[in-house]
């Protein structure tokens, strides 16, 4: 079988913007300002540089460089570099697919909230307008439930243009897309920042953003926090960067790239603490609710604290709603995008179907469990239980199992590292080697260890332990078995040479040459 030519990015920024569309997710918006203000406020900037630097940037590079030298998503990757290492790809090929069905839904409350803006339909207790009046939420966490329609019709669009942008390919499709929507979010979200730091009381807000608790430095809990921030923003430990950085010519800048995907995601996440707490500074000067009362994270901030201080402003109060919830469905969709094309691609990779049926079949299947589970009663309970254990005990163990046995067992960070000095500009060097083989492991466990320790004191989230077992320990070791049992089927062998050092022969097209 002569292998289908392996599709490319019609150019190195059109790559960037896709890894940077990818990182640049709901993360940036909801979850970084609560946990940077948790943990130490301004004292939290330097946890959190050493985390990018230490273990981010590097774990970047490792991703990048698995796609680029054997040229796939992770499971043929992995594959490539051994036959046994093949269930660490379909594990985050899992992962992925979990994240997606629930991804999505947040993108479709996002955009209901850009019409109720219009005329701040949540009244005066967005709370209740949220969980009562748009979700209907159960009153007890559950299985199966009516569907809400409200959520249904949104959910469906954001698939569909999910699916669309895929079906267009890597280069019409996702980085057509990343060229519209990355410079748009960048230029709307500066806008709301701008806007909120000439609000009453933006100052208050970002002095308690920014004062540093200096004494946080020496508690163990703000690195877990520090270093599970940059995994989860930076998307690593999902697959993406190994999917994403497979679609690139012979010739790629992998280090350099790395560094300037890292730092624009972390100065995205800084301007969205600057934004998020000048808000908050002028709900606490409106109503008198303390900057430490009215911060959190998640849905509560977004879809709670945000409506009422858009009701709140006495002028452009419908455009501001407008202006956020729009940052929020572009920095979704972009993320979604990538997460879905891991799951594609490596059906793609293992099959040897083209792009269009690969969607059709793959992208379908996943809209359809999304369809299914989320836009119901439920919805919320099972997003909130799915979303912790797949980050917890999916995304950081398999990142931890993928550098354990990339590193130690297989011993191939030697040859990783001969790769990216050979085709980058900015050489990685030893010293990549030192932080990927020892901190990174070391950061990944000390936040498993963190986390189990939490999980085996309470229940999460005050959920019943069977409701916990299914959707949350289940759910994440379906992911591993199913890792294991994918990698077991008899694939088609994708034909694409390959010599004895697992360098792959990809077809070089013309325009690669150039
Ligand atoms: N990195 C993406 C986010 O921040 C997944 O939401």
């Amino acid at each position: 079988m002569t292998a289908r030519p392996r599709e490319q990015w019609g150019t190195r920024a059109g790559f960037l913007l896709a890894a940077i569309g990818s990182a640049v997710g709901l993360g940036n918006i909801w979850r970084f300002p609560y946990i940077a203000y948790e943990n130490g406020g301004g004292a939290f900037l330097l946890p959190y540089l050493v985390a990018l630097l230490s273990a981010g940037i590097p774990l970047l590079i490792f991703e990048y460089t698995i796609g680029h030298k054997f040229r796939g998503s992770p499971p043929l990757a992995f594959r490539r570099m051994a036959r046994a290492a093949e269930p660490i790809g379909w594990w985050q090929v899992a992962i992925c697919f979990v994240i997606s069905v629930y991804y999505a839904v947040i993108i479709a409350w996002a955009i209901r909230y850009v019409g109720f803006s219009v005329g701040q339909q949540w009244g005066d207790d967005p709370e209740k307008f949220f969980s009562n009046d748009f979700l209907h939420v159960a009153e007890q966490p559950g299985f199966a439930a009516p569907f809400v329609p409200g959520v249904l019709w949104p959910l469906i669009a954001v698939w569909v243009v999910t699916l669309v942008v895929l079906a267009l390919g890597i280069r019409r499709g996702i980085e057509v897309a990343s060229k519209i929507f990355i410079p748009l979010l960048v230029v709307l979200f500066l806008i709301l920042v701008v806007r909120a730091l000439f609000l009453p009381g933006a100052a208050e807000g970002l002095n308690a953003f920014f004062s540093p608790d200096w004494s946080s430095i020496t508690d163990g809990k703000v690195w877990v926090a520090a270093y599970g921030q940059i995994f989860f923003s930076l998307s690593v430990g999902f697959g993406i960067m190994v999917t994403y950085a497979s679609y690139l010519r012979r010739k790629a800048d992998l280090g350099g790239s790395a560094l300037v995907a890292g730092f624009a995601n972390s100065s995205f996440e800084i301007l969205a603490g600057i934004g998020v707490f000048a808000t908050l500074g002028f709900m606490a000067h409106q109503t008198g609710v303390a900057v430490s009362e009215a911060a959190t994270s998640g849905p509560g901030l977004a879809f709670v604290a945000f409506p009422t201080i858009i009701s709140e402003l006495s002028s452009g109060a419908a455009w501001f709603g407008i202006l956020f919830f729009t940052c929020l469905v572009l920095a979704g969709l972009t993320s979604l995008i990538s997460i879905v094309q891991v799951i594609v691609s490596a059906v793609q990779d293992r099959t040897g179907l083209a792009r269009v049926p690969a969607v059709l079949i793959v992208g379908g299947l996943t809209a359809a469990v999304s369809i299914a589970l989320f836009p119901t009663r439920n919805g919320l309970y099972l997003l909130d239980v799915a979303d912790h254990f797949i980050n917890q005990y999916g995304i950081v163990l398999a990142a931890f199992v993928a550098v354990i046995v990339v590193a130690w067992a297989l011993r191939k960070l030697g040859v990783l590292r001969e790769h990216t000095d050979t085709v980058s500009n900015l050489k990685v060097g030893r010293v990549w080697m030192v932080l990927l083989g020892v901190v990174t492991p070391v950061a990944l466990v000390w936040m498993m260890v963190d986390s189990l320790r939490q999980e085996f004191g309470e229940t999460y989230g005050g959920y019943t332990t069977e409701y916990v077992l299914i959707a949350g320990w289940g759910v994440a070791g379906v992911a591993i078995v199913l890792g294991v049992v994918m990698a077991l089927l008899p694939w088609r062998d994708p034909g694409v040479p390959e010599d004895e050092d697992g360098v792959v022969a990809a077809p070089v097209t013309e325009e690669a040459k150039s």
